[in-house]
C-alpha cells in the first residue's frame, strides 16, 4: 500500500459516479502503481438520499453539507464535480481558502473566474487541477503543461464538443437534417435536453479559452472568443464543404500571429487530409502546433463518466504525489506575455 491521501467528492453525478467507480475497481492498483492510496473520505451531494449505482467504500461519509469537508482537516483534496457557476465558484473558493487542493471538471467556472480562482489557490499554497475540464479523457492539459513545455505553441485547434461533432457527422454521413441529427444525439444521451450551450459554441469557447491560457501564457478574457454555433447549418453547407474537399467541424481555435493571437469557436472548413477531418461521432480531438515537437494530435472520448473521471484522477494522483507540475506559473498559464487578441 502507498501513503494515504484523503479526498472528498462534491457532486455525485455523472463524473462523481465515474470517480467512485474507478476508485472501487482500480484504487488498489493505483496505490501500487503510484505509491499513493486514495481514500474516499466523504461525498457531498445535493440529494444524498437518492440511490446511485456505485456503492461508497466503508467509512466514507455522505452529506448534503460541504461544511463537513471544510471542517475535516484530514481531507487534503476536494474533487469539485458540480456544474453551473454560482455554487461551484463559492465551493471552490471556500475549499481553496480552507487549504485544500481542488480538482474540477467545471470548465465554466474556470473560463469565467480563472484569475480569481488561481490567485486564491496561490495565496493558500494549494493546487487547482483541471485536466478534466477540456476534452474529457484526452490528456491535453498535461500535454501542453508537461510534454510540450519546451515548445513555443503556435496554434491549438480542437474538436472540443462531442455533441456537435456527432451532429455534424450524422448530417454528413447519414444525410440527416440538423434537427434529425440533434434528436438522435439526444436519444443516445450525447446531447442535453437543452443543448443550447453545446450547439451555440459556448462550451467550445470555454474550453479553447482554457487551452489558450496554457498555450500562450497570456491573459485571456473568455468574452474575447469569437463564438458561432452550428444551429444554422444545413445540407447545402455540408454539400458545399464536400465540393471544396473539406468537412465542417465545430473547432475551438487559438492561433498565434506576429502581432497577437486570435480566439474562435466556430464551424470551420477542415481539409479532408487534416487529422481533425477524420474524427467522427462524439469523439474529441486536439491538434497542437508546437515549434520544436511539430504538430501533435490527441484523439479520444471527450465526455462521459469514466473518461472524465480518468482525467480527474490523473490530477488527484499528481497532487497526492506532490508533483510540482501542478503548482507555479506553468500549472495555470500565468500571464508571462502580453499578447493582444487581434481578431
Ligand atoms: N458529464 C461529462 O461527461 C462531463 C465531462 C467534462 C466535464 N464535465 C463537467 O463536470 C461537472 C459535473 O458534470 P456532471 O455531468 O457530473 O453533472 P451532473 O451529472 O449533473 O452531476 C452534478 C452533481 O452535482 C450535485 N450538485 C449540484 N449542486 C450541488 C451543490 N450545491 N452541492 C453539492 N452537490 C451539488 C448534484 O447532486 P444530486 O445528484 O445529489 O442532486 C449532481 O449529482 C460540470 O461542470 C460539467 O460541465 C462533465
Amino acid at each position: 500500500m502507498g501513503q494515504a491521501h484523503r479526498i472528498a467528492i462534491i457532486g455525485r453525478g455523472t463524473v462523481g459516479g465515474g470517480v467512485v467507480d474507478i476508485l472501487a475497481r482500480e484504487g488498489a492498483v493505483i496505490a501500487r502503481r503510484c505509491g499513493v492510496d486514495l481514500e474516499l473520505a466523504a461525498v457531498v451531494t445535493r440529494t444524498p438520499s437518492r440511490q446511485r449505482s456505485q456503492a461508497l467504500p466503508p467509512g466514507c461519509r455522505l452529506s448534503a453539507d460541504f461544511g463537513l469537508v471544510l471542517d475535516d482537516p484530514s481531507i487534503q483534496t476536494v474533487l469539485l464535480l458540480v456544474g453551473g457557476t454560482t455554487d461551484a465558484r463559492e465551493i471552490c473558493l471556500r475549499c481553496l481558502t480552507a487549504g485544500k487542493h481542488v480538482v474540477t471538471a467545471n470548465k465554466a467556472i474556470l473560463a469565467e473566474f480563472w484569475d480569481e480562482l488561481f490567485a486564491c489557490a496561490e495565496r493558500h499554497g494549494v493546487c487547482l487541477g483541471f485536466e478534466s475540464s477540456v476534452a474529457g479523457g484526452v490528456p491535453v492539459i498535461g500535454a501542453l503543461r508537461d510534454g510540450l513545455v519546451a515548445n513555443r505553441i503556435d496554434a491549438v485547434q480542437g474538436i472540443l464538443n462531442g455533441t456537435c461533432n456527432y451532429i455534424l457527422t450524422m448530417m454528413e454521413e447519414a444525410g440527416l437534417s440538423y434537427d434529425e441529427a440533434l434528436a438522435q444525439a439526444q436519444a443516445l444521451g450525447y446531447a442535453e435536453a437543452d443543448p443550447a450551450f453545446d450547439v451555440n459554441g459556448s462550451d467550445t469557447a470555454h474550453k479553447i479559452a482554457i487551452l489558450a491560457r496554457l498555450a500562450f501564457q497570456t491573459r485571456i478574457n473568455f468574452r474575447q472568443v469569437d463564438i458561432r454555433g452550428i444551429e444554422a447549418l444545413g445540407p447545402g453547407d455540408i454539400a458545399s464543404a464536400r465540393r471544396l474537399g473539406c468537412r465542417i467541424k465545430l473547432l475551438g481555435i487559438a492561433q498565434r500571429f506576429p502581432d497577437g493571437i486570435s480566439l474562435a469557436a466556430a464551424p470551420t472548413l477542415v481539409p479532408l487530409g487534416h487529422p481533425l477531418a477524420s474524427v467522427r461521432l462524439n469523439y474529441n480531438a486536439v491538434n497542437i502546433e508546437a515549434d520544436a515537437a511539430g504538430p501533435n494530435t490527441l484523439i479520444g472520448q471527450g465526455a462521459g463518466a469514466r473518461p472524465t473521471a480518468s482525467a480527474v484522477l490523473s490530477d488527484v494522483v499528481a497532487i497526492a504525489c506532490g508533483e510540482r507540475a501542478l503548482s507555479g506559473p506553468r500549472a495555470h498559464g500565468a500571464p508571462l506575455f502580453d499578447l493582444p487578441v487581434i481578431f
